[in-house]
């Protein structure tokens, strides 16, 4: 199934405050493809999977997979979509923890109308697919993480859907389970059909045909230099995410953001990013541009040279 997304905006409106994450944003995948969208928290990886699964409807721009437009459907044909064209494969799994393997595979398909030993027979052969058809009766509470994942890609495939969206799969699990994982997702790009897989983890690169890096875009001047160029709405970073980087604002305005408050705001000149990265303590607060923005990253060793004797905390404020 090819993919063609194009000019997508995706606002959310909180109160007072918007968050663009995804601003003028394109894609195309063919048929056969394993696409990896890569990026850190915040930049608008599950929101573009929502889209294309039709679960979000985005503030503009179109989405076609195949000769449909999935952004003008409605009613019966978006559900249709989402249950037949569409296997969604989520980071928590998503199964319903009283039911066994087999129940949450054959449940979709049993919605869907199918007769139940038909549903049951095809359960059965997706289960063996995945290389679980001896863990039919298991509840996923028995089951690892690595094999509660295979059953929630078995069940994405009910439909034998041509688009399969992947939002980080292998997040909840351990390095072994990890690579299985990688392996079934790999296998089922082939021809008729495309897969998409979310992840913040670089190292799943060489397993994609493709990989669309949604960070905010970083410039390098001089080597070591890096300055970001965020649009407006941009996340640049999302609490409790782990960074390793104080900012220091070239052009436009940084938000500092928590629950829907505004802690901060940053113009140019002056540094952000809180004490956090100086004490190794994940990210407190979202930080956001209001505007076109342009910041400049720089390493705890990098900001404390450039501040020469200064107190860090006189230049960087702490988020109460
Ligand atoms: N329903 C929502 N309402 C408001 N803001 C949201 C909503 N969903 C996501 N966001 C914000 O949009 C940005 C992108 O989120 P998301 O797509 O979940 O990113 P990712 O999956 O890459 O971590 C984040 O800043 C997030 O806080
Ligand atoms: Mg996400």
């Amino acid at each position: 199934m090819n993919i063609d997304v194009s000019s997508l905006v995706v606002e959310y409106r909180n109160g007072s405050y918007t968050t663009r994450p995804l601003d003028d944003f394109s894609l195309k995948a063919t048929s056969g493809e394993l696409v990896l969208l890569l990026g850190p928290s915040g930049c608008g990886k599950t929101t573009l999977l929502s889209s294309l699964a039709g679960i979000l409807r985005p503030t503009s721009g179109s989405i076609r997979v195949g000769d449909t437009e999935v952004t003008a459907l409605t009613g019966k044909a978006l559900e249709r979509y989402r249950q037949e064209t569409v296997g969604v494969v989520f980071q928590s799994f998503n199964l319903i923890p009283s039911l066994s393997a087999l129940e949450n595979v054959d449940t979709p398909m049993l919605a869907a109308g199918m007769g139940a030993r038909k549903a049951r027979d095809r359960a059965r052969s997706l289960l063996a697919q995945v290389a679980l058809e001896d863990r039919e009766r298991h509840r996923p509470g028995d089951l690892s993480g690595g094999e509660q994942q295979r059953v929630a890609i078995a069940r994405a495939l009910a439909h034998d859907p041509p688009l399969i969206l992947a939002d980080e799969p292998t997040a909840h699990l351990d390095h072994v389970q990890v690579d299985g994982v990688l392996r079934l997702l790999r296998g089922l790009a082939r021809p008729g059909r495309t897969v998409l897989v979310s992840t913040h983890d670089s190292r799943i690169v060489p397993l994609a045909d493709r990989v669309i890096d949604l960070a905010p875009k970083v410039r390098r001047r001089n080597g070591a230099a890096k300055s970001t160029e965020l649009s407006r709405g941009q996340v640049l970073f999302e609490q409790g995410s782990v960074g390793q980087e104080i900012y220091l604002v070239e052009a436009g305005k940084i938000e500092v953001v928590r629950g829907g408050d505004v802690l901060a705001s940053y113009g140019p000149g002056e540094y952000f990013g809180e004490l956090g990265p100086l004490l190794g303590f994940p990210r407190a607060a979202t930080a956001r541009a209001t505007r076109r923005s342009v910041v400049h990253a720089l390493s705890v060793a990098e900001f404390k040279r450039r501040i020469g004797s200064k107190r860090p905390g006189d230049l960087v404020r702490p988020l109460r």
